[in-house]
């Protein structure tokens, strides 16, 4: 069984799928994660043309657990679970995650993945191209006021170089490129139901989703 949760950037996907998954007791899947884990290896490898790059992916080995509140990422064996936060990796991120064939390795990841257990996962193409029957399907929403000024707060600790105005116009650079192209891009799936946060604090948004997560899995049964 799988719950998906797409929408923007910062709009409280990840902390949402994390809460819930801890709530209900199910495993957290963090797609996007996976495409800064992938975008990570492009850049250590010396951001190479995108053609020699997918020669190298088939060898490429991801592995991921979430344990302690945590999605831990690895590629090789090598723990980067915090060098994928780092702006340097959500710079180029959208453009790799652009790829048909990066979106195929990453997608084949989390079919597999979630064969092995309930999952909740967040993301930008979930519901409508990679689990469009999904037992039930979210999209977020906030401005892109309160999606910055969220996201910049996060990134206080590990990433402090940072500014605010580079935080908003990246998130701004992305969901244009998530959106716009034209590989599997962000769009609400028709039977999505729209969670809109502004203004709302955590817990009324996650007691909302929970309360629909409890109505419509028992309408199912
Ligand atoms: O957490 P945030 O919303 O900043 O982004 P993320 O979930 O970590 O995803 C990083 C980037 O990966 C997004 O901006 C998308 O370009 C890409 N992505 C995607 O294309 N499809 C997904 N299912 C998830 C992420």
């Amino acid at each position: 069984m799988i719950i998906v949760i797409d929408g923007p950037a910062g709009s409280g996907k990840s902390s949402s799928a994390r809460a819930i998954a801890n709530r209900l007791n199910i495993q957290f899947l963090d797609s996007g994660a996976l495409y800064r884990a992938v975008t990570w290896h492009w850049v250590q490898s010396q951001k190479p043309e995108f053609e020699t790059f997918f020669k190298i992916l088939p060898e490429t080995e991801l592995q991921t657990e979430y344990r302690d509140q945590t999605f831990f990422v690895s590629v090789n064996n090598k723990d980067i679970t915090a060098e994928i936060r780092k702006h340097n990796v959500a710079k180029h991120v959208s453009k790799i995650a652009s790829h048909p064939k990066i979106r195929e390795f990453v997608n084949n990841y989390m079919r597999e993945l979630v064969k092995e257990d309930v999952y909740v996962a967040d993301g930008r193409d979930l519901g409508t191209a990679v689990f469009p029957d999904a037992e039930l399907k979210f999209y977020m929403e906030a401005s892109i006021k309160e999606r910055a000024k969220r996201r910049f707060k996060e990134l206080q600790q590990s990433d402090p170089g940072v500014t605010l105005q580079q935080v908003k116009e990246n998130l701004e650079q992305r969901d244009h490129s998530d959106q716009t192209r034209a590989a599997d891009p962000l769009k609400k799936a028709d039977d999505a139901i729209v969670i809109d946060t502004t203004g709302k604090t955590f817990e009324e948004q996650i007691e909302e989703m929970i309360k629909i997560i409890e109505e419509q899995l028992k309408l199912k049964h």
